[in-house]
């Protein structure tokens, strides 16, 4: 049986139509605040935890049936794929990915294969049993965008300063082509293999593009984001932008093929959404009002939905993702505030 995702809050908003509520979830709400999760992560390395369609499909379900979320997010990570294809990599707990061979050369870029669904079967599996389980909730797929991919291939781990990222983006143009364009395929293609199987949105997450300027955005990253939103485009489905930090990027981000654009917690939602123009927002509670009274989160959300209504859509989340030492009940309680917040 299909279900009928047709009413989703969180769709119709994606598209700028009406909706019955302002719908809500919440960046990297499958993840480490959920006591459920570490249950089942017990013993699992996260990448493996990512290859398995059973515990991806678990992992994806928990925070939906927890808060009821108007939304699923697949639970894997944006270099997954790079593994997938056997880039040498891990993600180290409490660090993130490191690589174990970064990527300096050309011939570096071209020995990374390009991903085809033959590679993660196991994605697909996972979409589809999570489409059947989830009913009327939509998934929402997603990908790592160029620039914050390549800056973990390049850095060969997390970076503050994006040194070398930036010395291959101004020293070495040709080399920083070919691994962009490289990216922007295996990303596309991941996002291809999501939508294929059932996921009826997708995130591209540029969590680090607001390093950049604008100038720079422009000319040596948003090309490579676009030809990823592009493809995406043509499976559909809205497609989310979101970056951390890129208050000074949010038109160009939704330009590059956004139809909704994530607005992190330093950027007042209202300037998000003049910035978005026509396309729809997402965001943007600071993620650390969890950890103060709950009626003064309610408050600042109360803020944000107020000022969501003059978008042309709006879908509630944090500005990043929720911290791992965030209280469940706080998320509980925010979602059903959100869900039955008067819009009339
Ligand atoms: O809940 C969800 O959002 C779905 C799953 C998801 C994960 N990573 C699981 C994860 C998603 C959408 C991501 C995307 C991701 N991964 C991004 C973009 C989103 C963002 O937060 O800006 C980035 C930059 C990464 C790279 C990465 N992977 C980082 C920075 C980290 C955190 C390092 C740490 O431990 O503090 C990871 C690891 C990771 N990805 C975890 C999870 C649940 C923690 C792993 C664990 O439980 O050991």
């Amino acid at each position: 049986m299909v279900a009928d995702l047709s009413q989703s809050a969180f769709l119709k908003a994606a598209r700028g139509e009406a909706v019955p509520h302002t719908p809500v979830w919440f960046m990297r709400q499958a993840g480490r605040s959920l006591p459920e999760y570490l249950k089942v992560r017990e013993g699992v390395a996260m990448l493996d935890s990512c290859m398995n369609a059973d515990l991806i499909t678990e992992i994806t379900l928990q925070p939906v049936r927890r808060y009821g979320t108007d939304a699923a997010i697949f639970f894997s990570d944006i270099v997954l794929p790079l593994k997938a294809v056997g880039v040498d990599l891990d993600i180290k707990p409490g660090v993130g990915p490191v690589i174990a061979n970064p990527v300096r050369t050309l011939a570096d870029v071209a020995a990374i294969p390009d991903l085809t669904p033959e590679h993660v079967p196991f994605i697909t599996q996972a979409v589809k049993n999570l489409v059947a389980e989830l009913g009327a909730t939509p998934l929402i797929g997603f990908a790592g965008a160029p620039f914050t991919v390549a800056s973990y291939l390049i850095e060969g781990g997390p970076s503050k300063e994006y040194a070398k990222t930036k010395a291959l983006m101004f020293g070495a143009p040709d080399i920083w082509d070919a691994l962009m364009r490289k990216i922007a395929g295996i990303s596309a293609a991941f996002l291809e293999v999501q939508v294929g199987a059932g996921a009826s949105a997708i995130q591209l997450f540029d969590s680090w593009a607001g390093a950049s300027t604008v100038a720079d955005y422009r000319e040596r990253v948003m090309p490579y984001s676009s030809m990823v939103l592009e493809r995406a485009g043509r499976l559909g489905v809205p497609r989310i932008h979101f970056g951390v930090n890129t208050g000074h990027l949010l038109g160009l981000m939704g330009e590059a093929g956004a139809d909704v654009v994530g607005v992190d917690w330093r950027t007042p939602l209202a300037d998000g959404i003049a910035a978005a123009g026509d396309r729809g927002v997402q965001g943007n509670l600071d993620p650390t009002l969890v950890f103060a009274p709950t009626e003064l989160m309610l408050a600042r959300a109360a803020e944000v939905i107020e000022t969501g209504r003059s978008a042309t859509g709006h879908i509630f989340n944090l500005g990043h993702g929720v911290i791992p030492t965030t209280d469940p009940d706080q998320l509980k309680r925010l979602t059903e505030y959100v869900q039955s917040y008067p819009l009339a």
